[in-house]
């Protein structure tokens, strides 16, 4: 039986990856679940209905707290690595900064994920460093954001980490969509697909057959018949996949991810905005209640049963690569890898993400060969700004940081990058190193 050890347990994603985890105990059989977070009040109802529900659904399972890497990390096989650094508090002055200079204001993408990545990395490096201490051998799946950036210093700090595997459940929330169109389970889908996180393409969708149902997917996009009932739900989706079907039209017939609305519609995506309300503001306002809801009716009524507590792609996706992992199931997941050839006529050193196989040894990418130009071009911009990045961390400097901006699509013009910059230092005064 495996011991694992959630970091960020205080996040809105736990639950429903508890709920996972309970769901696939007959695969990844469990005896022991730490949720460690630095703050213990915000994880403390998370952590008292996570014993609950654990208690109901699994057997003898030992559920701890806490803030100790040393009591965390002791002798865990997994770790999930969730975390956000500065909380919601700073994911909302990551996307409204950006904003006021007419700049994609989002967690990820652009200037917000800049900002982010700066804070997140010492966290992340820091807590690698911590789980190698105390579980040498455990492996590390993370999930933490800005991936691309993440992804990046990870590769320069732990370069020979064979168990340190960075993803994005972003593709697969879109596979949900294309399987929920198509009528199959996602499950059944095996993907192709080539980019950097959050800026990347799917160029096919295997089912058990072998037969690729891409082509079938395009033709619903371009006469809008990809339409299933999730998505009508959200107007986000319904908007994105409406410019994407323009995309599919004029671009070659990769479907991108769609995160890359943010770089090839930056206007369209800012006037969307409501410059004082946005993404992280709806998350406090409603997932942040909503999860605080679940957690008191499981603690006042002993039972999740009526909750409403719901899976999630997240949780899922990193419980069905764990799973593949110690059952040697030779599954495809899409992972953040270093290039190395992969790509043959890209940046040997740059992340990629790439579908790979994953069994007891690890993962092993998908050779994916040459891309077109225009790819490679986007790419190789776009890979500019992840390495600049991640230079201006390490070697505290203002003019990586300023080019880094420049190169982002979202951003572009040299005065704007110095302006959003200069904003960005002072709000994170108290997290980034002196620039
Ligand atoms: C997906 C992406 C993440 C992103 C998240 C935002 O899971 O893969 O990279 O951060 O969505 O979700 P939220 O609901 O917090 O805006
Ligand atoms: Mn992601």
């Amino acid at each position: 039986k495996y011991s694992i050890a959630i970091c960020g347990g205080g996040s809105t994603y736990t639950l429903p990856m508890i709920k996972t985890l309970c769901d696939y105990q007959h695969k990844l059989p469990i005896k022991r679940i730490v949720l460690y977070d630095i703050d213990l009040e915000k994880t403390a109802l998370i952590y008292e209905a996570t014993k609950i529900m654990v208690e109901e659904l699994m057997d003898g399972v030992k559920v701890e707290i806490s803030n100790k890497p040393e009591k965390a990390f002791d002798k865990i096989d997994f770790a999930f690595m969730q975390i956000r650094s500065g909380g919601l508090k700073m994911r909302e002055k990551d996307e409204k900064i950006p904003l006021k200079y007419d700049c994609v204001g989002q967690e990820t993408c652009g200037a917000g994920g800049f900002a982010y990545g700066l804070r997140s990395v010492p966290d992340v490096i820091d807590i690698v460093n911590g789980i190698r201490k105390y579980s040498p051998k455990a492996w590390i799946i993370n999930y933490s954001n800005p991936a691309a950036i993440v992804a990046e210093a990870t590769k320069r700090f732990f370069p020979n980490d064979k168990r340190l595997i960075n993803i994005c459940d972003m593709p697969i929330a879109i596979m949900e969509g294309f399987a929920e169109a198509l009528g199959v389970k996602r499950q059944s889908l095996s993907p192709r697909y080539f980019g950097l996180n959050h800026f990347g393409w799917f160029t096919n969708l295997y089912d058990e057959k072998g037969v690729d149902l891409l082509p079938k997917i395009k033709k619903m996009l371009k006469d809008g018949s990809l339409m299933p009932e999730e998505l009508k739900k959200d107007k986000d989706w319904v908007n994105t996949f409406n410019q994407l079907s323009v995309m599919v039209k004029d671009i070659e017939g990769h479907i991108p991810n769609t995160y890359l609305q943010y770089y090839f519609y930056p206007k369209k995506m800012v006037e969307k905005e409501d410059k004082n309300y946005t993404r992280a503001n709806a998350v406090m306002d409603n997932r942040l209640k909503e999860v605080e809801r679940i957690s008191k009716y499981v603690i006042d009524n002993k039972t999740i049963k009526g909750s409403g507590l719901e899976e999630g792609v997240h949780g899922t996706y990193i419980v069905e690569l764990a799973t593949s992992i110690i059952n040697n199931e030779n599954k495809t997941f899409l992972i953040i890898t270093k290039n190395n050839g992969i790509i043959s006529n890209f940046s040997k050193d740059a992340m990629v993400e790439v579908p790979c196989i994953v069994n007891s040894n690890g993962w092993e990418p998908m050779h994916i060969g040459e891309i077109d130009t225009f790819y490679k071009a986007l790419m190789e911009n776009q890979y500019g700004y992840e390495k600049l990045t991640v230079d201006a961390l390490i070697n505290n400097d203002y003019d990586a940081a300023l080019k880094a901006l420049i190169l982002n699509r979202t951003i572009v013009n040299v005065d704007t990058a110095k302006n959003i910059l200069g904003e960005m230092i002072e709000a994170n005064i108290n997290y980034w190193p002196k620039l």
